[in-house]
């Protein structure tokens, strides 16, 4: 993974992070090429779920589970739906689940986020966004709805590879996603409903929510 600081900076903090406990699914996804959230961003997520402590989280893509079993030890009373549209990552999470004995607050569903997000639910107290980048926009207005009136919506890989700033080159395959983030971070931070924050974190992560009486 590219990255959008400088590699020390980077390394620094995810020393301080330090160990998760779930090295052995870090490994697994560094073996088998599963993008997982990066160490410095995670304590940042961690961060925010332990001080918000959501009853009810709507994570955006599971992969392996990594980040939604981090969600629920770091908030041990927070119920996390997580939704990934690939049936072999929803078995491989619901395993790792299983083994860190959270398949009572972590539920994974097999869908695509969008059919997901337009079905009928409770509302949620924090929505992770984490799945296809080229979405983002429609997962936002999607998520806003389910959204809970003091809620948080928290999204990875806003500031991609650090291609996402006007100007930079980027080879054509990521053209979609590229003009998305451009088109995402904008509109987030001109939105009158809305309050923004990117942090140059990770791959870039942006907190989200909506300004009362707007
Ligand atoms: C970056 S990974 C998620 C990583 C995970 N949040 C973590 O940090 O441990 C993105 C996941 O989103 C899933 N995904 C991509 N597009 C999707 C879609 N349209 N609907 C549902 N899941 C999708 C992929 O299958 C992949 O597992």
């Amino acid at each position: 993974m590219d990255n959008i600081t400088y590699p020390h900076i980077t390394e620094y903090i995810e020393s301080l992070v330090g160990e998760t406990g779930l090295g052995h699914l870090e490994k697994y996804a560094e073996e088998n090429s599963v993008p997982i959230i990066q160490k410095d961003a995670l304590g940042l997520l961690l961060f925010m779920v332990g001080m918000k402590r959501p009853k009810r989280l709507l994570e955006l893509g599971t992969a392996i589970g990594y980040s939604a079993i981090a969600m629920a030890l770091e908030s041990p009373h927070t119920m996390i739906t997580t939704v990934d549209l690939n049936a072999g990552m929803k078995e491989r999470a619901e395993e790792n689940i299983r083994h860190a004995g959270l398949s009572d607050r972590i539920e994974v569903v097999l869908s695509d986020c969008m059919d997901f997000l337009k079905g009928d639910h409770d509302k949620f107290d924090m929505v992770f966004i984490d799945a296809r980048k080229s979405h983002y926009m429609e997962y936002l207005e999607l998520s806003l709805p389910l959204l809970n009136e003091d809620g948080l919506i928290i999204v990875d890989n806003v500031l991609f590879r650090g291609l996402v700033p006007d100007g930079e080159e980027f080879p054509r395959k990521y053209r979609a996603t590229v003009s998305t983030l451009r088109e995402f971070t904008r509109t987030v931070s001109e939105r009158e409903d809305l309050s923004s924050a990117i942090i140059p974190i990770g791959d870039g992560v942006a907190f989200i929510r909506r300004k009362p009486n707007v």
